[in-house]
């Protein structure tokens, strides 16, 4: 049966909502999202009603971690669709504030964040992309105030962006990682994946086979430094253009300081015509 679902969008109407939810022992569960939602973000969503007795999905599609020449006009919208499996997923609340509700007239304040923010990953393509996340995030924790709130590793570097963010501004929540959702082929889900053209969709899965022979090969023994040459090889010739394929500390994600230094994340983000794609495995 379907429940009766909350949509708001002001930060006083969520204040509303949440105060009767707000009981010793009954957990509230945050799920950030930028809507256009596949199994992906209902797995967060799943393993948010799992584990805590409300659950708030925020769809918010954040114009600030869009640099002017990305994607942000047409990023992918479907919002009756995502309130439709939100209902069936029996989601309690969606927390949809306007861009005007996020950011008023006068906005000024922002969080720089360093560490995983600056590991010559992701904030090399995308130098704009983690204050403005750190500061969206920062700003629905403290809207929402969850106890628990669900990221998925899909994003391995945003995981541990905002890990570090609620850690370093003392926020009283516990940042949980999910893993990846894939299609069939390996491909993991993702919004953008819509961008893709038939050909380039039976390349793509070709990002996990590589990330996945080169964790075996890691595992095995070899040396990473090699494997990750060979991998950047079969990349290149699968016909991505590469951005990069890194190996790094799983948490720090900073660069191994030696051989036998671990847990060991893989990186990879690479092109296919317009469509960028990122994944990552453990080693
Ligand atoms: P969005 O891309 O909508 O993703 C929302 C959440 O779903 C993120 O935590 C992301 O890692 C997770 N997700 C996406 N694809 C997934 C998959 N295949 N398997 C598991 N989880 C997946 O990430 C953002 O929005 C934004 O940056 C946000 C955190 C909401 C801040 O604006």
């Amino acid at each position: 049966m379907a429940n009766r679902l909350n949509v708001v969008r002001t930060v006083t109407a969520l204040r509303r909502v949440l105060e009767p939810y707000r009981k010793p022992r009954e957990h509230i569960a945050l799920v950030p999202t930028m809507g256009a939602l596949h199994r992906g973000h209902m797995a967060l969503v799943q393993e948010a009603r799992r584990r805590a007795k409300h659950v708030v999905v925020s769809i918010f599609v954040n114009p600030t971690q869009f640099a002017p020449h990305e994607d942000f006009a047409s990023y992918p919208r479907s919002f009756a669709a995502d309130i439709k499996v939100l209902r069936e997923a029996e989601v309690d609340l969606v927390w949809a504030p306007s861009v005007e509700a996020m950011y008023p007239d006068g906005f000024v304040t922002r969080l720089a964040p360093e560490g995983p923010a600056k590991a010559s990953l992701e904030d090399e393509f995308r130098p704009h992309f983690f204050g403005a996340v750190a500061t969206v995030v920062a700003k629905l924790f403290t809207q929402v105030s969850p106890d628990l709130a669900f990221f998925g590793q899909k994003d391995y570097q945003q995981l541990r962006v905002v890990t570090q963010m609620a850690k370093d501004l003392d926020l009283p929540v516990k940042v949980i990682g999910v893993p990846t959702v894939r299609e069939p082929d390996g491909l993991a889900l993702s919004s953008r994946n819509a961008y893709l053209s038939t050909a380039e969709r039976t390349v793509a899965p070709m990002l996990y086979r590589v990330l996945r022979g080169c964790a075996a090969r890691i595992k095995s023994g070899e040396k990473v430094d090699h494997v990750l040459k060979v991998g950047r090889i079969e990349i290149d010739v699968a016909g991505f253009a590469l951005d990069y394929l890194e190996a790094r500390h799983a948490l720090t994600l900073a660069p191994l300081a030696s051989p036998k230094d671990r847990p060991i994340r893989l990186l990879v983000a690479a092109r296919l015509g317009k469509t960028r794609l990122i994944d990552n495995v453990a080693v």
